[in-house]
């Protein structure tokens, strides 16, 4: 083979490596770690912040006890959950509108599986079981003691949130809430009634029992222990009004971006003062670089792959929304390979 061979051959195969350095650079000029760094030390969120979106529901049934108590465990920074509001008005967490993916509604109430969450009341949900359908959905994950969880309210979530040995803070959604009028003012007073939205006293020295218990997440005693979220700005206008000292996050999904663009987004989010919680595909620098530039911090939905979390960060996101909180912590080296096993058979649900 001749010289010029050779460098040809160099030349070739060396491109794609040039051109990927070339894009990290580039990403790096478009959206400085530092940036994002600057504001979630402001704000008190840890960074990658480790939003257990729905619980740890890769392992255990979405927004259940078995998922919520699971992710706290596991040292999840934020605990999170879609709210709804029950006929008598009690404040429950389902992502669905109807109960018929996640719920046993069929067989419960034949009829009313395709009523929304809203025409329930409390005591008529309660008869539902919403662990089963994983089971069936996810053999190789399923176990026994998923058969009949219970719906979970908001109350029994902050419960789970300060009992344990972490302290993951709160990061709720209002889900359809043009469905249901005055449910910002009744989420707001139930987290004042509750002593979230003040000073609250947590931390590893108050812990109860073995005070070496390693703690992973202390979200839930910082500045930014509740943070809000939703697709609506009409909502997160409410949510400015009534709870202005609390971080709210404005979800954006791809459809919403080609109607508004970006740049209108983040001046949407600016005008709300909310921050920023994208579909992954919205998670390129070109992205959070005009984001962080605006003030904003940039949470990303749904990210379940090592390699996702890893691209994601090197972007400059702050952090994401995931169902598998025992990866993504792992990931990040905050956790080191979680016993699952153990963890669920210590939890009582
Ligand atoms: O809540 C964060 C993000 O996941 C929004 O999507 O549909 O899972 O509530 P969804
Ligand atoms: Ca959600």
């Amino acid at each position: 083979m001749n010289l010029r061979k050779i460098r040809l051959i160099l030349i070739l195969t060396l491109i794609p490596e040039v051109l990927v350095l070339a894009f990290f650079v580039f990403s790096r000029t478009q959206s400085p770690p530092a940036a994002g760094r600057a504001l979630t030390e402001k704000l008190e969120i840890p960074r990658p912040a480790i939003v257990a979106h729905r619980g740890a529901s890769y392992l255990a049934p979405e927004e259940t006890r078995a998922a919520y108590l699971l992710a706290r465990d596991l040292g999840a920074d934020y605990l999170e959950g879609d709210v709804q509001r029950t006929r008598d008005g009690a404040l429950v967490l389902v992502h669905d509108d109807t109960l018929e993916r996640t719920s046993n509604v069929a067989q419960v109430f034949p009829g009313r599986e395709t009523h929304t969450v809203d025409t329930f009341t409390l005591a008529e949900l309660s008869r539902l079981d919403f662990g089963s359908w994983f089971n069936e959905k996810n053999k190789d994950r399923a176990r026994d003691r998923f058969k009949g969880l219970k719906i979970v309210t908001v109350e029994e979530l902050i419960e789970i949130a300060e009992s344990g040995n972490q302290s993951p803070g709160l990061y709720l959604e209002t889900k359809s809430p043009e469905r249901y009028p005055g449910i910002e003012t009744e989420l707001v007073n139930l987290l004042k009634r509750k002593g979230w939205l003040g000073e609250r006293k947590c931390g590893p020295d108050l812990l109860p029992g073995d005070s070496s218990a390693r703690k992973v997440a202390t979200a839930g005693c910082g500045k930014s222990k509740v943070i809000f979220q939703s697709f609506s700005a009409d909502s997160i206008k409410k949510l400015l009004e009534l709870a202005p000292n609390v971080a709210r996050v404005l979800l954006v999904d791809q459809e919403m971006e080609k109607k508004q663009g970006w740049n209108g987004i983040v001046a949407d989010a600016v005008r709300m003062d909310a921050h920023l919680g994208p579909v992954g595909y919205l998670g390129w620098s070109w992205y959070t670089g005009p984001a962080h530039r605006a003030g904003r911090i940039v949470h990303i939905y749904t990210i379940n792959s090592s390699w996702q979390l890893w691209l994601l960060s090197q972007l400059g996101a702050d952090g994401f929304f995931t169902d598998r909180s025992e990866l993504a912590l792992e990931f990040f080296g905050r956790i080191t390979k979680p016993d699952v096993e153990t963890l669920f058979s210590k939890l009582v649900f």
